[in-house]
């Protein structure tokens, strides 16, 4: 299953993709995706609702994405559109997923040509939610999503922020590079997103820590955060309810997650000790800085013409890892930790990662080869995951990051089997 069977192909070199949009006014957001799928060399056919096209309309989405529009199916009637555009699909992405088409969608409607559409297909479906919390919330919506994800569709959780009006709350539409990455994701597998973690308590650390030298300089690393920030959307797409400590990373929170912030190493352990305490998995993709500067001044150090560069003092940080992995009351079930490796004239990376995983006494390992430029501020990642049991390793090759974490997921749900939120 998933990115473990070493498939990280799209299905065809040109997967054809529907875009569904609903009648919300993040509609307007929509165009930016059919762009970023365009982009990456899928067809896209864009199947509006009648009320989508009183947000934007036909012909921006003919412009973007190349091909006519309809929403109904009396047009083009000998194309038999309400059957084919389902049947030749790859993949159907709905957004924004409104409360009144997941509501049509979960009871089987087939009233225009995207709800016939997604009758008809056998393809995977995405949904990208975006309505005013009081709907997301209602108990016809909550029913309706649970329908459809017990169906197999993966409905995401809308982002959480400013709506239309002055409000705030959960209802925004999620990232368009979030809903494109979990597209993709389905794209290469359609079995990634299952919702096997359902229910389950996920604590994943990402980013890297800055350790003060001064008030305005710091011991930092490379770590972007976007594996952490790929894993973490990753499990909330498979149900998991996911805690993310986030150290320094600058991008979105993936949709549905909890996210904290956190500066420096000593703030990334007491917030992974607290959210981690009884949790059932805890993934530190975070880079965490060995050591920290004796002493963070309170001025900023100077240039002193004729004097000597200071010293700069250092001291050991706590091993994170390491304490979350040691037995006890709290300790969560599943402990995985990142190891970023490179290999010298004595061992290899794995030899490394191998000890690694013995010394920090985790569960899992996910060994990164860190030469070449690789894992780093960049898209892709390829990494072998150990195992402290007697599982063989998995090879994970090079791919986005979100293949390597449906991988780690795997390794996960292996561990927990899914069980349904407590009502
Ligand atoms: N880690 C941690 N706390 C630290 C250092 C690392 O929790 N103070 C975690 C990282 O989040 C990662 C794993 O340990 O999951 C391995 O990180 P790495 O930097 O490779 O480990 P080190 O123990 O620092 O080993 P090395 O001597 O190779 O740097």
């Amino acid at each position: 299953m998933s990115a473990s069977s070493g498939s990280v192909l799209a299905p065809s070199a040109r997967p054809r993709v529907v875009v569904g949009v609903g009648g919300g006014i993040a509609a307007y957001k929509v165009g930016g995706l059919v762009r970023a799928f365009t982009e990456s060399g899928a067809a896209v056919t864009v199947v509006p609702t009648a009320a989508a096209l009183g947000f934007v309309g036909a012909a921006t989405w003919e412009a973007l994405s190349g091909r006519p529009v309809s929403t109904d199916v009396f047009t083009d009637v000998p194309d038999v559109k309400h059957v084919m555009t389902g049947q030749r699909a790859d993949l159907v992405v709905i957004a924004p997923a409104t409360a009144d088409l997941l509501a049509r969608a979960a009871a089987g409607r087939a009233d225009d040509l995207l709800t016939a559409t997604l009758l008809v297909t056998r393809a995977p479906v995405l949904m990208a939610p975006a309505m005013h919390t009081e709907m997301w919330t209602h108990p016809a919506t909550v029913a309706n999503v649970a329908t459809l994800r017990a169906r197999g569709v993966t409905v995401l959780d809308p982002a959480t922020g400013r709506l239309t009006g002055a409000d705030t709350g959960p209802g925004r539409l999620p990232e368009v590079d979030h809903i494109h990455a979990v597209a993709a994701l389905l794209l290469r597998d359609p079995a990634a997103l299952l919702r096997d973690l359902a229910g389950r308590r996920v604590v994943v650390s990402a980013g890297g820590t800055r350790e003060p030298l001064d008030p305005v300089r710091f011991l930092g690393n490379r770590s972007s955060g976007r594996q952490g920030y790929a894993l973490a959307l990753v499990a909330a797409a498979r149900g998991a309810q996911v805690t993310l400590v986030s150290a320094n990373v600058t991008l979105d929170p993936p949709p549905g997650v909890t996210r904290v912030e956190v500066g420096d190493a000593r703030e990334l352990a007491a917030a992974m000790t607290e959210h981690a305490a009884g949790a059932d998995a805890v993934v530190m993709a975070a880079a965490v800085a060995d050591f920290r500067p004796v002493r963070a001044g309170a001025a900023k150090i100077k240039k002193r013409p004729g004097q000597a560069p200071p010293a700069i003092e250092l001291v050991e940080n706590p091993d994170i890892l390491a304490t979350l992995s040691r037995p006890g009351p709290d300790r969560a079930r599943v402990v995985v930790g990142f190891a970023a490796e490179t290999g010298d004239d004595t061992a290899t990376p794995l030899d490394y990662g191998r000890q690694k995983l013995a010394r920090k006494g985790c569960d899992l390992l996910v060994v990164n080869r860190v030469d070449e430029g690789r894992a780093f501020e960049v898209a892709d990642n390829a990494g072998v995951i150990l195992a402290a049991d007697s599982s063989p390793p998995v090879e994970i090759p090079l791919g986005p990051k979100t293949v390597l974490a449906a991988a780690v997921c795997d390794e996960l749900a292996r561990r927990l089997p899914g069980r349904e939120p407590p009502k």
